[in-house]
């Protein structure tokens, strides 16, 4: 389990970064989690482009190329050829002379990379549902940007665990926007429905594919807003990230949603997902 650090590849124990580092100071980088089955990694160049758009968000240069990425991977994912994992990739302003908020002149970013095993979903988990609470959304205003500056997200996942749920739903302005850590759908009368994209919630790799298969099988789809009141009311409710996939929501806020089962658009959008993951 060798991390990548800077241009080369270290144990965990030597894998060291600066206390002067902007990331751990100031929260100022951005990541990235991408899921490889398997030794292969899904939908690789859309997350690399994303990357790159987070970095040009905060107005850093790209550190490497596409194809120094995919050997890093490579490299990382070996270990455990037949495993599936994760691999987690950062990239912070890095370390400065002193801790000031603005920018060093010349900054010399950190570059981090590093795999994880990740665990199939538990079958029976999935087969329940799983519980969510709503939760307003105390986020700034860019989480478009995949940001290391993940406070609120935290404090949000934790009051999600303590009331006994997978996952918090952030809700601004009577808008439901996405989970803490993943993407809202919702079914009504047969329409598939998410947010759209924009400033206020994160394009997620998995809600992108989601609706491409969903599209491919002529399943109706619309992004639109969804209203706290019609998640409430919703047929079906999912959750979409790059490890949980796509997650049936069977329980909102203590209270049974739809029919307290996994829905059948669920069940027919999971088995695409999980023939194109294969
Ligand atoms: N979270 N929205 C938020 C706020 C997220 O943090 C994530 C992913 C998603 C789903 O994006 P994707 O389908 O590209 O994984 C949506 C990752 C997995 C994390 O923070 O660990």
């Amino acid at each position: 389990n060798e991390i990548y650090l800077n241009g080369a590849f270290v144990a965990p124990e030597q894998a060291m970064i600066s206390v002067m580092d902007r990331g751990f100071l100031f929260g100022d980088g951005v990541y990235e989690v991408i899921p490889a089955y398997a030794g292969r990694p899904l939908r690789a160049a859309e997350h690399l482009q994303r990357l790159e758009n987070s970095l040009r968000g905060i107005g850093l240069q790209a550190p490497l190329s596409l194809p120094e990425w995919s050997n890093i991977f490579v490299r990382l994912l070996a270990a455990e050829p037949k495993m599936d994992q994760a691999l987690y990739l950062q990239v912070t302003r890095g370390a400065a002379p002193t801790r000031d908020h603005r920018f060093p002149a010349q900054p010399a970013p950190t570059v981090m990379a590093m795999a994880k095993p990740m665990k199939a979903r538990d079958r029976a988990v999935v087969e329940a549902g799983v519980a969510v609470v709503t939760r307003d959304d105390i986020r700034w205003l860019r989480c478009d940007i995949k940001s290391t500056s993940l406070l609120a997200a935290v404090l949000l996942r934790q009051s999600a665990q303590e009331a006994g749920a997978e996952e918090a739903i952030l809700v601004r302005d009577g808008l439901a926007l996405e989970g803490s850590t993943s993407n809202l759908f919702i079914v009504r009368d047969g329409q598939l429905m998410t947010p759209p994209k924009g400033p206020l919630l994160l394009a997620g790799i998995t809600r992108d594919l989601v609706l491409e298969l969903a599209r491919a099988a002529k399943i109706p789809i619309q992004e639109r807003d969804i209203a706290v009141e019609a998640l409430r009311q919703a047929d079906e409710v999912w959750i979409s990230s790059s490890t949980r996939e796509v997650m049936p929501v069977t329980q909102l806020d203590d209270k049974p949603l739809g029919s307290g089962r996994p829905g059948p658009l669920w069940r027919r959008v999971d088995a695409l997902y999980q023939d194109f993951k294969a």
